[in-house]
């Protein structure tokens, strides 16, 4: 019969009662224990029921009203239970929150900034480039064409062709070094060019306590009328005291590159104290920071300058190197891992 059904239904529904807010408390105690509950309509129902179901009917009424009962005062408790928890706890909320844990400057980042803000402070300006780049910006027009034996030296990893954002067969690299930048630069802009060009580089390298196949480097190019080789001497060696000490001596060393002419590198008077200097400076006292040279006039030419008129000088340096340097550094790996205990020590270098 219905109504057995409606109060079957209701049973279930008195047990599944909702969460013990006091709110819902109350409204479940209208519904099914108050003066007009749900419950009395259905007892009127009895002068309906045939004489045989009638004690099971009464049987069903009582145990609905129970249940309704019963439910009513474990809710009731259950809210006073969570009430009293609240008050007893010791949560202070208006006690300062927790600081958040900032983080700290990556030692590249660090040694980067130092060496690009010594170089802001004369005038040159940061200037950017892809990392993927195209051969041409990364080889050719850096006066090593393709056939250039000094292609072996700077091998690296090519990304396949074809790609819809791409011009047809342009071959693309992971740059391999930040002198790209320049070739970028000079394409864009007119001399004078006074540009700083901090970023990441890849190289085919076997990884090692000492070289790795990413690395950071910091370009710089200075073009303009009448630029010599003793302007760039002069800048070099001011940004060598800036960053190492006013002390601080320097050495050209005749080299080559492909994109300069005439090519050096230069070292930095390290000294010979510990077996440590001896180690980095091979017995010489003499530390490598970075290639310089006045940039070729085939580069001009090839970025649209014109090399009647105007001269210039670039220079590039490896950031890890003289990271390991400045915070004693063992192993360049550590540079990539990303793992906190190592990066944290680096919290409170400005
Ligand atoms: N690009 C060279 C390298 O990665 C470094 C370099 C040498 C950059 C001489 C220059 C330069 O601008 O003039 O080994």
């Amino acid at each position: 019969m219905e109504v057995f059904d409606r109060l079957t239904q209701l049973i279930a529904e008195i047990e599944s009662a909702p969460a013990p807010t006091p709110e819902a408390v109350e409204a479940f105690r209208i519904r099914y224990l108050g003066s007009k509950n749900v419950l009395k309509p259905l007892m009127g129902e009895i002068r309906t029921i045939p004489h045989e179901r009638k004690r099971e009917f009464g049987q069903l009424v009582n145990r609905a009203k129970e249940v309704a009962q019963q439910r009513y005062d474990d809710l009731l408790t259950a809210t006073k239970n969570g009430e009293q928890s609240q008050e007893a706890s010791d949560l202070d909320l208006t006690a300062p929150a927790e600081p958040l844990p900032l983080g700290s400057r990556h030692p590249i980042a660090l040694t980067m900034r130092r060496i690009v803000s010594i170089f802001e402070r004369i005038g040159f300006t940061v200037a950017e480039g892809p990392e993927i780049e195209d051969d041409w910006h990364n080889f050719s027009a850096m006066n090593t064409p393709e056939d250039h034996p000094a292609r072996d030296m700077q091998d690296t990893f090519y990304v396949s062709a074809g790609m819809p954002a791409w011009p047809d067969n342009t071959a693309m690299l992971l740059r391999t070094h930040t002198s790209s930048v320049q070739a970028r630069t000079m394409e864009t802009q007119k001399p004078p060019i006074r540009i700083i060009a901090p970023g990441r580089v890849y190289r085919n390298e076997t990884i090692s306590a000492r070289s790795h196949a990413q690395f950071h480097q910091v370009e710089g190019l200075y073009i303009a009328e009448r630029v010599s080789f003793a302007d760039m001497k002069a800048t070099l060696l001011h940004f060598a005291r800036a960053m190492y000490g006013l002390e601080t001596k320097i050495r050209l060393r005749p080299s080559y590159f492909p994109f300069t002419e005439p090519s050096a590198e230069m070292d930095i008077w390290w000294g010979l104290q510990t077996e440590h200097d001896h180690r980095i400076t091979k017995g010489t006292g003499w530390l490598e920071i970075m290639g310089c040279g006045m940039v070729d006039p085939q580069v001009l030419t090839n970025c649209g300058i014109d090399p009647e008129r105007y001269s210039g000088y670039a220079f590039g340096m490896g950031i890890e190197r003289q990271a390991m340097l400045l915070y004693n550094i063992q192993d360049i790996r550590l540079m990539f891992e990303n793992d906190v205990r190592f990066l944290r020590q680096f919290a409170s270098v400005l």
